[in-house]
């Protein structure tokens, strides 16, 4: 196979050749799909006569191909495994072509493919070259009619973008429904879906008085999981009208959930499709995290309509344009809708852990990549999640006022166009006129700043000098790190812990500020301070760095006392604990006993026993930190230190502390009929964070709790939390029971049997990875399912980490087994599993070699150039 080559940001050329309207007619069958594309095609201003006609193709069965009704000759035209090639074609004309396609045997799920025998689509952001020859690329923008064709019985649902404008019968038991999109679109966003499906139907009245119909399309058993989303739709609508000014622009909303699916959703216009498991949602099934995040992902994909689609990305290199913003746009209602605090630590936790870990990898990219070898690869945390810091930093830097001024600027400007990062940045600088050139390296650079503090008080002077230095590590390809401008909010905590006022340069700055660290080095100097304050700096989480100071037990805990913001009292927290944890792992190493710190002790007593203002972020407080966060702040990740420290450190506080635990647990039961609401979610998870170190304690009354919370049945948060007890209990005889009535009990549910193999697996013993193998032949798995690859090979790699790391190297050689064997099937996937593989660098010696190992034998494999681009980043 030839070596892939990588695509460059400066090789950027305009479209010669614009579609300006796309008729498609689907005739759908499992394996031959006949696709008649019409496409009226016009030759861009500036472009010579004589170019040719290149229209991407991903290994189509080209049938036909007309010019203005005329066929093409075959010398007149080229076809290769990727284009379509006319050598020369008129200014202005109609093309027709055919193609036949056999979704039935697509499993890369990507373009036209089957699920569960329905028929849908992924077009972003290259699946639309599957389907048709088409210049498939964001900056071609056309109205879209869509006819589609299917079997009455087998598909009596026939959905695509737009609006349904005609419907009929034909012979043979067949049908139509023709559908147009009246808005101009990138073929990014084409969808079509047909099966045998059911709706809930609901009505939303936009600000300006368009009547929208909305609906949710399941399979008929799912019906009764809908009506969560269709709530969380309608929140959204409201508050993207309330907060950005945004209305809906079409009749018809739908919504689909597909039970295979490669990512969480997709803003596909007018028909999002949704992964089954980013949707449906009931009290029986479904955990409150879950309905946190469907509603999130809802509000994320409707947001797009504006952030996405009516204003575009000119390349895929400006992905973070769309979702940068978007998800920052769903971090934000999600933080209006439920607990501000923790969604805020929530994020900021995935970010340190999950985005951090790849900045430091071979696979560090900047937010706005330069080049790529295949985009699927970049849908990342480091373009989703750092992406919607830098707009979270830019809308601290403005002020909400002023942002949503340059946001309602943005849209105005550019609606209708696919533009850059660039255009969205402008729009900021013009309504604040602030100079944002050095800001623009957040999306160029890679790899995350780290800031350190120095800090002195002059008692004489009563002054207090901070000194803030930044230094970027370098990444594969960046070598050279440039200062960033990173905003630093902070506050002095006085000897009560009051803030004190803050002075600079004789200027007020009341009593909490943000420094603007835009050099390598640079001295902030605060006046008037009576005596040695307590800084509380970095808050809120105001840039996505690593902050590098050095504070003292007494310190943190009177931080996470006093610190007026909520933010940095957890993050005290954790710091404390990582201290402690820290000692335990030291002591670990050399064989010494481990033993827990009094005062750490009698910190959490005194969280558990204070009676909680916000039990949300109490139960935030209570959990450590985990064993990914752990691992990112060591130079040599010690993965057997890490998991036993913790384990140990969770036993001990549930062992000395039970009582204060148990009392917590009683007092928060509740006989409430459930609501995913803000008071019960954050009631439950305090309740199930006692449990937990209820039975960490390992004690028989603690089991007893759990047997009698999971035998109630009152939720699924609740069961699942008491069978997540029973099955980690190192005896296998205390869940093996619970394990096997939830397996018989929920067998006909793939959703809730995932829940039931990421229970499993996620096991802290040493049976767990034999576990993975025997579940793999479970009749509920199947490795053509994402959810199932996920739930079972995912959830074991990256929430058991002691067993995915065995010294015996077996947990890298069952993860090289999988993801060889998805490369033939699913390359999207097969390259997000890998990724685990990759990342040996602060391993020890013994577990680098065996990651290398896999990784070679993975290389020797004809790969995917999904799987070829990241393996061959990790071995450079
Ligand atoms: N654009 C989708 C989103 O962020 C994600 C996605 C990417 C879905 C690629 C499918 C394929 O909402
Ligand atoms: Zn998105």
């Amino acid at each position: 196979m030839a070596e892939p080559h990588a695509i460059y940001l400066k090789d950027y050329q305009p479209p010669r050749y614009q579609v300006e309207h796309t008729e498609l007619r689907f005739d759908l069958a499992p394996d031959a799909t006949r696709v008649q594309a019409t496409l009226q095609i016009a030759r861009a201003p500036g472009t010579a006569s004589d170019a040719a006609l290149v229209l991407d193709g991903d290994h189509l069965t080209l049938e036909h191909v007309a010019i203005d009704g005329q066929p093409l000759e075959p010398g007149e035209f080229e076809v290769t495994d990727r284009a379509l090639t006319i050598y020369t074609v008129p200014e202005r004309f109609r093309l027709d072509t055919e193609v036949v396609l056999a979704p039935a045997s697509n499993t890369a799920l990507e373009g036209l493919y089957q699920s569960n025998g329905m028929f849908c689509t992924q077009c972003e952001p290259e699946g639309f070259r599957r389907i048709t020859f088409y210049p498939d690329r964001p900056d071609v923008m056309a109205t879209f009619t869509t006819t589609v064709i299917g079997d009455q019985a087998a598909t009596p649902i026939l959905l695509a973008n737009g609006n349904p404008v005609e419907r009929g019968e034909l012979p043979d038991g067949r049908h139509f429904v023709t559908w147009n999109d009246p808005h101009p679109k990138p073929a990014y966003l084409f969808a079509l879906v047909a099966g045998n499906l059911e709706k809930i139907e609901d009505q939303f009245t936009t600000q300006g008085g368009r009547e929208v119909t909305l609906q949710i399309w399941v399979e008929q058993q799912n019906l009764d999981k809908t009506a969560f989303a269709m709530t969380a739709l309608k929140h959204s609508m409201r508050w993207d009208e309330e907060r950005f000014g945004r209305e809906y622009d079409l009749d018809l909303f739908m919504i689909v959930a597909v039970d295979d699916f490669n990512m969480g959703a997709m803003e596909n216009k007018g028909l999002n499709i949704f992964n089954s498991s980013a949707v449906l949602a009931n009290p029986d099934t479904t955990v409150d995290a879950m309905f946190q995040r469907i509603e999130g992902i809802v509000a994320h994909e409707y947001f797009h309509n504006w952030s996405g689609n009516r204003v575009t990305c000119r390349d895929w290199f400006q992905l973070a344009l769309k979702e940068g913003f978007t998800v920052f746009r769903d971090q934000l209602f999600s933080s209006d809708m439920n607990s501000a605090p923790v969604k805020r630590i929530e994020d900021v936790a995935l970010l340190r852990t999950a985005q951090f870990a790849e900045d430091s990898g071979p696979t560090a990219h900047p937010v706005r990549p330069d080049h790529f070898i295949e985009i699927s690869n970049f849908y990342t945390l480091t373009v989703y999640e750092k992406g919607a810091e830098v707009v979270r930093m830019l809308c601290n830097l403005l002020g909400w006022e002023t942002f949503r001024k340059g946001s309602d600027l943005y849209f105005e400007r550019f609606d209708g166009q696919a533009v850059r990062v660039e255009d969205f940045v402008d729009c900021m600088a013009e309504v604040s006129n602030l100079d944002l050139t050095q800001f623009m390296r957040w999306y160029s650079q890679a790899g995350t700043p780290e800031v350190s503090v120095d800090s002195a008080y002059d008692a004489e002077r009563r002054t207090f000098t901070l000194t803030l230095s930044q230094h970027t590590p370098a990444t594969p390809g960046q070598d050279e790190k440039a200062p960033l401008q990173i905003p630093v909010e902070m506050g002095l905590l006085d000897e009560q812990g009051a803030d004190m006022a803050l002075v600079i340069d004789g200027q007020s700055h009341g009593s909490s500020t943000v420094l603007n660290l835009d050099e390598s080095t640079k001295q902030f100097v605060f006046e008037d301070v009576p005596h040695a304050p307590v800084p509380s700096l970095l808050r809120g989480f105001s840039a996505p760095v690593k902050l590098r100071q050095t504070l003292t037990r007494e310190q943190l805990s009177f931080l996470m006392r006093h610190d007026s913001d909520g933010f940095n009292r957890w993050d005290a927290g954790q710091q404390l604990a990582l201290k402690e944890l820290e000692t335990l792992m030291a002591a670990y190493r050399h064989g010494d006993e481990m033993v827990l710190d009094e005062f750490f002790v009698e910190t959490v007593r005194s969280l558990v026993e204070t009676p909680a203002s916000d039990k949300a972020v109490l139960a935030e407080m209570l959990t450590l930190p985990t064993e990914a966060f752990i691992a990112e702040q060591q130079t040599t990740v010690d993965i057997d230190a890490i998991h036993q420290a913790r384990r140990f450190a969770i036993a001990r506080l549930g062992d000395t502390l039970f009582e204060a635990f148990e009392t917590l647990y009683t007092q928060e039961q509740s006989d409430a009929a459930y609501a995913p609401d803000f008071d019960q979610i954050a009631q439950r998870s305090l309740k199930n964070v006692a449990l937990a170190y209820l039975c960490a304690s390992g004690r028989e009354e603690a089991f007893a709790y759990a047997r009698r919370q999971f035998e109630a049945n009152a939720n699924m948060t609740d069961v699942r939390a008491a069978l997540t007890q029973l099955a980690h209990a190192g005896d296998t005889s205390i869940g093996d029971p619970a394990i096997r009535a939830f397996g018989e009990r929920w067998a006909h549910d793939p959703l809730v049997m995932d829940q039931w193999f990421a229970t499993q697996v996620s096991r802290p013993h040493e049976d767990a990875l034999e576990r993975v193998r025997f579940l793999m032949a479970h009749p509920a798995f199947s490795i053509k399912n994402p959810n199932r690859v996920r739930a079972l090979i995912g959830t074991f790699v990256n929430q058991n980490r002691v067993n995915f790391h065995r010294r015996d190297g077996q947990g890298y050689r069952l993860l090289a087994d999988v993801v060889i064997e998805l490369n033939r099937l699913n390359p999207e996937i097969a390259a997000r599993m890998v990724l685990p593989l990759t990342r040996f660098k602060r391993l020890d010696e013994t577990r680098r070699a065996l990651m290398l190992e896999q990784l070679e034998r993975i290389k020797a494999e004809p790969l995917s150039r999904n799987v070829y681009e990241v393996v061959d980043k990790a071995l450079t």
